[in-house]
């Protein structure tokens, strides 16, 4: 209950218990109420360009696909048959008339609708309703300068107003060119034995963990990443980035290197300072990114202590090829599943969770959140909570502050000005 949650989640003090990274009834109320309301990331507008595109995804526990409409809108479906719950999409992506479920061969149409039903006549004398068993769709689909959300509540919010804060970092990295961003081909997935949450913090400002987890691999790409003039943001919606303010070629004969140094100037021009940020960020609750290294990525939940990574290359669209070509190999060798820097943080999540699951007095200690406490301020370019420094906990906290009002909340949790005033979450006495 909403005392109990608060319980665990002291967001103000930095103290959180790691209760809810293991939890299975935490788990199935995070379906519920954080994936069932947050807008979610599916898809970007590139990887389904014409009608009939496809792509399959999940949005929490709940598998979908996302299917581009033949008048150019989006819609969102469950992958999920009205006849006995099976998948009516196997494949990944593709292009497509009809999805047909391979148990009974019921078919759907791309809009959703049921269209073929094998023995219509002989076995349902033609008294099933094709109209009432369509696909059951996503109460909202909008998008963000490509960017592809949905959200299952109908009561949500438009997707501007959810993002906030982030969209002014988003356009950073979507809008430095004229023609802006693509997806390249191929999701990269892998899976983790951890909670979820441990990726979405870490991208929300952890860069706290980087000189350690990733100090080979930072002596490897030397100044690439040698740079400490960097600030934070913690937005009030959950959302949080942090970032490095210069962009430094990895290698000498780069060809990605080259083409980012000679389009630095427009893209300052275009975007400013955050064209060149080295930036990590989280959209609360589960789509994160690395906007200096063009990846961004979902974190799917599979179980309280289970999550799969879905990573995407992004490129710029007016990139000349050896850059584009360079780009995934950069992806692939640093952030792919078996990438220089991404299996130290493979390792951290996963011994994490085995702590969690096999433990008994681990779990009942509070885990410290608490760096950087009290010291943000406005900042007149940076909108969000900044803090001066390239390492702090302040995102953090807003992320769980905000999990908490998400969880708490019985309809749709707005920002409340105070916690506990009308309007807001439903916070109970005594909660933080
Ligand atoms: Fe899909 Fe039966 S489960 S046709």
């Amino acid at each position: 209950d909403a005392e109990y949650l608060s319980s665990l989640v002291n967001w103000k003090e930095g103290l959180i218990s790691p209760e809810i990274f293991i939890d299975p009834e935490i788990y199935r109320l995070e379906q519920e109420r954080i994936f069932g309301r947050s807008w979610l990331f599916l898809a970007h507008d590139s990887m389904i360009p014409k009608p009939n595109d496809f792509f399959a995804t999940y949005m929490g526990g709940d598998p979908v696909l996302v299917v581009r409409q033949p008048d150019g809108g989006v819609e969102a479906f469950l992958n999920v048959c009205r006849h006995r719950g099976m998948k009516v999409c196997r494949a990944e992506s593709g292009n497509t008339r009809t999805f047909m479920c391979t148990y009974h061969g019921w078919t759907y149409d791309t809009a959703g609708g049921l269209v073929g039903v094998p023995n219509l006549d002989d076995a349902y004398y033609n008294e099933l309703s094709l109209k009432d068993n369509g696909l059951v769709k996503v109460a909202q689909i909008d998008s963000y300068k490509g960017l592809i959300f949905g959200n299952f509540d109908p009561s949500a919010p438009p997707l501007a107003d959810y993002l906030g804060d982030l969209k002014y970092y988003i356009d950073g990295w979507v809008d430095h060119t004229e023609n802006g961003i693509e997806v390249l081909p191929g999701v990269v997935k892998w899976t983790i034995n951890a909670n979820w949450k441990l990726a979405a913090e870490q991208f929300v400002g952890d860069t706290y963990h980087a000189p350690t987890s990733h100090a080979s691999s930072l002596l490897m790409f030397g100044p690439a990443f040698a740079g400490k003039d960097g600030g934070h943001v913690a937005m009030r919606e959950g959302h949080g980035e942090s970032f490095l303010f210069e962009r430094l070629t990895r290698f000498e004969d780069d060809p990605l290197g080259r083409y980012n140094e000679t389009r630095s100037r427009a893209a300052r021009e275009r975007v400013g300072d955050r064209a060149e940020f080295v930036a990590n960020f989280t959209a609360f609750p589960a789509f994160s990114g690395l906007p200096g290294s063009a990846n961004i990525r979902v974190w799917h939940p599979k179980g309280p202590n289970k999550f799969e990574i879905w990573s995407f290359t992004v490129v710029d669209k007016d990139a000349p090829e050896a850059a584009r070509r360079a780009q995934q190999v950069s992806a692939s060798f640093t952030e792919g599943p078996a990438g220089v820097v991404e299996t130290d943080d493979g390792e951290n999540w996963g011994l994490i969770g085995h702590i969690l699951e096999h433990g008994h007095q681990a779990r009942k200690m509070a885990w410290n959140y608490e760096m950087g406490r009290g010291h943000t301020r406005e900042h007149e370019e940076f909108p969000g909570e900044y803090g001066d420094s390239f390492f702090g906990e302040d995102g953090q906290r807003a992320f769980y502050r905000r999990w908490l009002e998400f969880m708490i909340s019985k309809t749709w949790p707005t920002i409340p000005e105070e916690p506990g005033k009308p309007g807001g979450a439903e916070l109970p006495e005594g909660s933080p």
